[in-house]
């Protein structure tokens, strides 16, 4: 139908007959001519229609936005250049012009902000829009270059099933009942976790799978029920040999497709220090301020929320220095306040100084002058500074100072630009679930405890640590995974320790126990997060930007309508009765 693209048409082609397709992106009759943008994958080309070839000027002059033409004309040197598209020195001179598809009025228009709920239910409209051919295009280079790199060593792309058992990581489970056993259900994988092990266990060395993964969880902008996974696995390592691999593959990806050149070695930093520091697990490190922890000089004070959390082991009392954050109203202070709620503080204190040292806080009177001075020496305060301080637990207090400080470095400018990898390390082994009154394996249940001795495993459990590694970009988790257990005993020692009796991890884990009983190789592996790398790629803060078809927060495609009731007969045939249905 074309013998070019549009976007392509160049200075060498000036005389030439060319024939194109695409959208009309923009159709303007300025009376004595025509001007119309025709737009294709490539970008776009201006098509001129002078008046003397009337039927084709009757055409043009017709034309709505987004009407799919194919154009028959001649290349010739435009006199008024523009220089914001790539064909901007050439125009088409139109000799036929036939509209292959008239649209309808549009639900909304590339050009205006429209809001997220109309561009996804008329998605394909807003994937036409060069922006979001942009971000995906971002993310095919991105999925592409991956392949070349894994292909070009060796690794085995291995496809794993799609309905399968339940792998727990943590998540709930999307469930697919199972026609030909009433009553019974397969799952979708939330990874390959237990098949990329298995498949070290038969012999296949270096495994990869761009795979889908599906978790029934709470969705946000880094988050969706179905998402993809760079998913890796090793036989024959260490720590050490996965991080330096993937760590060189992230690098030469960040050279080939956004010419960026990372830290030539990332920096580490265990989980511990992570939290102490930045109140986080995934450390924005373009943001220089640090927590500071005060409670040895809180503890004779008379505050008894910062004197309780100094005494409890398990508490923490940390400050966060903002330069210049004297500038705060009481009103932007609330927000600070509301926004450490949202991640659990029950209260938020702080010290504001002013030009002239002069002193506003809520909790000075709980200290001497001499204690107060001392504290605020120690946190570095200066004049027009403000400082927050949490009081609690050890985790809460982390949490929500940890999102003051993204919050501070945004709304202060002191967000460096730039990319900030690092590798976090040493995480706990278990969390103890206050709800449940049991472990949680912090990653999965087969991860890798740094100890080899059960007994030592068994009598530290609370303090113990894992061989578990996440690479860190940007405050974004994007990957995570660890080394993990290959001998059956200590496999069924963490199974019981999360709680999971003999019989149980018998029923739902047999078969792995069983594969690591007949010569399981010490494996370990990582799995990236393709969406939030494109996502960072792009340029963009929300995964679903990356994701041709995503769902909404509210777990719905609004393009489909997915999910959607399904009949009684259909169900029954699956053996489902729905115990309640929805009210329309
Ligand atoms: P994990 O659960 O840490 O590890 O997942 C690996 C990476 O996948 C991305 N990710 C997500 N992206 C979008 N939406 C989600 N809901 C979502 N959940 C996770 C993150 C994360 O770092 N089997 C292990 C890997 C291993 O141990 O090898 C696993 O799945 O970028
Ligand atoms: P109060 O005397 O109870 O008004 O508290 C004094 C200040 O301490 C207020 O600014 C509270 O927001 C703050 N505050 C209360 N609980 C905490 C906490 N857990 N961590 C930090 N500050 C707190």
């Amino acid at each position: 139908m074309r013998t070019h693209f549009c976007g392509l048409i160049d200075e060498a082609m000036i005389g030439r007959t060319v024939t194109l397709c695409g959208w009309t992106d923009v159709a303007r009759n300025l009376g004595g001519v025509c001007f119309i943008d025709l737009r294709d994958h490539e970008g776009i080309v201006q098509v001129t229609v002078e008046p003397d070839n009337a039927p084709v000027f009757e055409v043009a002059a017709s034309l709505g936005y987004e009407d799919v033409l194919q154009v028959e004309g001649v290349v010739r040197a435009r006199q008024s250049v523009n220089d914001k598209i790539r064909t901007g020195k050439v125009e088409i001179i139109a000799t036929r012009i036939e509209v292959l598809n008239k649209a309808e009025p549009l639900p909304f228009h590339a050009h205006e902000n429209a809001g997220e709920e109309i561009r996804l239910k008329y998605r394909y409209l807003d994937l036409r829009t060069p922006d979001m051919q942009r971000k995906q295009r971002t993310r095919i280079k991105l999925v592409q270059a991956l392949r070349r790199w894994l292909d070009a060593r060796d690794f085995q792309d291995i496809e794993t099933p799609i309905l399968t058992k339940a792998t727990p990581e943590g998540a709930r489970d999307f469930l697919v009942p199972a026609r030909m056993h009433p009553g019974e259900f397969y799952a979708l994988p939330q990874s390959p976790q237990l098949f990329k092990q298995i498949l070290m266990v038969a012999g296949f060395d270096r495994y990869y799978q761009i795979a889908r993964c599906f978790r029934d969880e709470a969705l946000r902008a880094d988050r969706q029920l179905e998402f993809t996974q760079l998913d890796m696995e090793f036989a024959f390592v260490r720590e050490r040999d996965v991080q330096d691999t993937v760590e060189g593959m992230i690098r030469d990806i960040f050279k080939e497709v956004m010419d960026v050149q990372l830290d030539a070695q990332f920096p580490r930093m265990t989980w511990a220090e992570a939290m102490r520091r930045y109140g986080s697990d995934k450390p924005d490190l373009r943001i220089d301020l640090e927590l500071v922890d005060v409670a040895e000089l809180v503890k004779a004070s008379e505050f008894a929320v910062f004197t309780a959390a100094a005494g409890d082991p398990d508490g923490r009392v940390a400050a966060l220095r903002i330069p210049g954050g004297a500038s705060l109203s009481r009103k932007q202070i609330d927000e600070y306040a509301a926004h450490a709620a949202k991640f659990g503080a029950k209260g938020l204190a702080y010290v504001k100084l002013g030009e002239n040292g002069e002193i506003s806080s809520p909790i000075a009177k709980f200290f001497s002058e001499e204690a107060f001075a001392a504290l605020l020496r120690h946190v570095g305060a200066g004049n027009g500074d403000i400082v927050f301080f949490g009081a609690g637990g050890y985790n809460k207090v982390s949490d929500f100072m940890g999102a003051l400080r993204l919050k501070a470095g945004k709304d202060f400018n002191l967000v460096r630009d730039g990319w900030a990898p690092l590798w976090v390390t040493d995480f706990p082994m278990f969390e103890w679930d206050e709800e449940a009154q049991r472990y949680v394996a912090l990653h999965h249940p087969f991860t890798a405890p740094a100890v080899d001795d059960i007994a030592d495993l068994r009598a530290n459990a609370r303090t113990a640590v894992s061989r578990g590694y996440d690479m860190v970009l940007n405050g974004n988790e994007i990957g995570g995974g660890s080394i993990r257990i290959h001998r059956p005993e200590m496999q069924s020692a963490v199974f019981e320790l999360l709680g999971i009796g003999a019989e149980e991890a018998e029923a739902k884990f047999g078969f792995l126990l069983d594969a690591l009983k007949y010569g399981a190789p010490p494996h370990g592996g990582i799995a990236f997060g393709i969406d939030r790398i494109a996502a960072l790629m792009a340029g963009t803060e929300s995964i679903r930007d990356v994701i041709p078809f995503p769902k909404t927060t509210t777990a719905q495609c609004l393009m489909t309508g997915a999910p959607s009731p399904i009949p009684d007969e259909q169900l029954a045939e699956v053996h489902i009765r729905v115990r309640e249905k929805a009210q329309p």
